[in-house]
């Protein structure tokens, strides 16, 4: 690398659900690999998931659930900074400062924002704003808060997500111009990954992995329950002996990523010839998938443990994180004249 100040990337997990395959693919095994060109620092974005989850019992569980998973895929909490948004008071100050340089027309140009108004003209609601609430419109100024006060210089998301880091230094460029002789916050960039099938999966219907869609396969089921997912993933109804498609069904495309390259390829030649069920496959995949994320699945287990090393683990990043974030908001105090 040569630089001694490595470029910071950051990555923001929103705690919404249970991690699937789709997510350890397309998400988490991309993220973990910036560990080594960047000053990673990943977090969970447990505020952000409050404008959905309602349920605190549930919210407590997504939040521990998703940390648990980074930290048995590989996550480093020495090599890395780790840490949940809710520990963090900088940032929901920070974000109110903000909140005074954003222009609320940007705001109502935002996908999600417009995406919620869509749906109530759809519906031939009168009131467009009904069900949005104030944390879905200001979700994109916590979001900027959360790039900014950490000096991210690069953030990996989805394509999906773009247009939030676009109003990260879209705000930062709002506050430079007002306060920029004082004190400059860094305009973030985005890095979105390349299309391609490197990153996605196919779920059990066949279409993209995605919670959305309910065809997800979850990333540490116990072995029971893994094999009933995986029974019910769509085949064709062509006889055993008969020759088949291998890539027609998801079950020998998922089994080709995490099966044994020699099994695959006899599954494929297999499966070309006729004379091999999709019932065989699927137990080939339920093998696979089982001997990969068994190691992992028991570190899962074992930090979902009350009492785990977990919550000292994310405390111990907190105090990382807020040695970054403590300067740059007493900064900005200072700059728009409190302090
Ligand atoms: N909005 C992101 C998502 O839904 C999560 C997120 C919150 C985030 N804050 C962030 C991502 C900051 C990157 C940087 O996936």
């Amino acid at each position: 690398m040569g630089s001694t100040a490595r470029k910071v990337s950051l990555t923001g997990i929103k705690p919404t659900g249970e991690p699937h395959l789709g997510n350890y693919v397309g998400a988490i095994l991309p993220a973990l690999d910036l560990a080594d060109s960047y000053e990673s620092m990943y977090f969970i974005a447990d505020y952000h998931a409050l404008t959905t989850v309602r349920d605190p019992a549930l919210l407590r569980h997504y939040t521990r659930s998703v940390a648990a998973t980074w930290l048995a895929a590989g996550l480093d909490p020495d090599r890395t900074t780790f840490y949940r948004q809710s520990d963090i008071p900088e940032i929901f100050e920070l974000s109110w400062v903000l909140s005074c340089m954003s222009a609320k027309g940007l705001m109502n140009r935002a996908h999600a924002y417009k995406a919620a108004r869509d749906r109530n003209r759809e519906a031939g609601r009168e009131d467009l704003d009904a069900g949005v609430n104030m944390g879905l419109f200001n979700y994109p100024v916590l979001m900027a808060v959360d790039i900014l006060i950490v000096e991210a210089d690069v953030v990996p998301v989805g394509r999906d997500q773009l247009q939030h880091v676009e109003y990260a230094a879209d705000i930062a460029g709002s506050f430079n111009s007002i306060y920029g002789d004082r004190y400059k916050l860094k305009i973030p960039k985005p890095v979105v990954p390349e299309e391609g099938t490197a990153h996605t999966l196919p779920g059990t219907d066949g279409r993209k992995m995605s919670k959305s869609y309910g065809n997800t396969i979850p990333l540490f089921a116990p072995e029971a329950a893994l094999k009933k997912v995986i029974r019910r993933i769509t085949t064709d109804s062509v006889p055993v002996e008969a020759p088949k498609e291998p890539e027609s069904s998801s079950v020998f495309t998922l089994l080709e990523r995490f099966g044994d390259p020699a099994v695959v390829a006899e599954t494929r030649a297999r499966l070309l010839a006729g004379g091999m069920g999709w019932g065989e496959v699927k137990a080939q995949l339920t093998e696979a998938l089982n001997e990969r994320f068994a190691p992992m699945r028991d570190r899962y287990e074992a930090l979902m443990a009350s009492g785990s090393e977990l919550d000292d683990l994310l405390a111990h990043g907190a105090d990382k994180a807020r040695k970054q974030t403590r300067p740059v908001l007493e900064r900005v105090r200072d700059a728009i004249g409190i302090s």
